[in-house]
């Protein structure tokens, strides 16, 4: 049966402009609504049938008693898990385009720590010839915890260097690309052979905490981990005394529990911490709008979504 425009409500914060820009739908089958704050959200929020947001006010969702599907501009997918979104909606995300994001970002802040870039820097602007031996990655292990699809894409990255790769995964099944893949009940023999720990893992109830006292005084003390995940994924106060008792060398971390890290945060401070601002990832409209085009038409015709989330799962 025939049926009106299906009504989509676009939210971003920032770039709604640029989103609803490259969304293509064919002629009449949408009515598209464009929103950057709350306020503006709230005037289409209960005609709403498809949402298509990054950051969106989870408290809203109860009004938007129409939806019937999310696409999520992002990869973590946690704040719509928790948000009370009607069973019947479908979730999907963005796949494929985190990934080659996540490994730059990762193998960058290796590169940061092995060729010791600071030190470099701060010899320069002295005039000091300092030369030194940079620490080597080829032969060297990278441990994954969260051998996914952004996982994989480091994996491809750290093996570029000649470096051993090894993953957790729920399974424990063989990941190509990936060395030894442990299960998740193997997590501490995991982390006692990695020298790098990069934590990639969805947020969910079985993973929120999941790096805790114990997995930190089981990684060597020449180790550093690198949290690209979500912040609630490590207990925050034993990484503070991991870091400061040097039960491992460092961390590079770009998720917080609390974001924005509040200015008295002890983590600012610390100096084996590198604190970045949720960076890691980042979500472009150009490289989002033909994944949500894809799926548009695919749900106009009826069709399977793309990037689905298993609600129940967490991702
Ligand atoms: C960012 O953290 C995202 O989930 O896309």
């Amino acid at each position: 049966m025939p049926r009106g425009p299906v009504s989509v409500l676009l939210y971003h914060p920032d770039a709604a402009a640029d989103y609803a820009r490259l969304v293509r739908a064919p002629r009449d089958r949408i009515r598209l609504h464009v929103a950057s704050t709350r306020e503006e959200a709230e005037l289409h929020l209960a005609e709403a049938e498809v949402l298509y947001t990054w950051g969106f006010p989870g408290e809203l969702l109860p009004r938007a008693k129409r939806l019937r599907w999310v696409q999520i501009m992002g990869a973590g997918v946690d704040r719509f898990l928790t948000a009370p979104l009607p069973p019947g909606v479908k979730l999907t995300r963005a796949p494929g385009v985190f990934g080659p994001w996540m490994a730059q970002y990762a193998l960058g802040w290796l590169l940061w720590v092995t060729q010791r870039m600071e030190a470099v820097r701060q010899a320069q602007q002295a005039r000091r010839w300092a030369p030194f031996n940079a620490d080597r990655l080829h032969g060297r292990t990278l441990g994954i915890l969260g051998a996914g699809s952004i996982g994989r894409a480091i994996a491809r990255a750290a093996r570029a260097f000649g470096m051993r790769v090894t993953g957790v995964t729920r399974s424990g099944r063989r990941v190509a690309g990936v060395d030894r893949v442990y299960g998740r009940g193997a997590l501490r023999a995991f982390l006692r052979e990695a020298d790098w720990v990069v934590v990639v893992l969805p947020l969910t109830p079985e993973t929120r905490g999941i790096i805790g006292e114990p997995e930190l005084r089981a990684m060597k003390p020449s180790a550093w981990l690198v949290n690209i995940g979500r912040g609630a994924l490590v207990e925050e106060a034993a990484l503070i005394r991991a870091l400061q008792e040097r039960w491992i060398a460092g961390a590079i971390l770009d998720v917080f529990p609390k974001e924005p890290l509040p200015p008295e945060h002890p983590l600012w401070a610390l100096p084996n911490v590198v604190v970045t601002p949720h960076i890691a990832g980042p979500s472009t409209p150009e490289e989002i709008a033909p994944i949500f085009n894809a799926n548009l038409r695919r749900y106009l015709a009826d069709r399977r979504l793309l990037g689905l989330v298993d609600r129940r799962r967490g991702y």
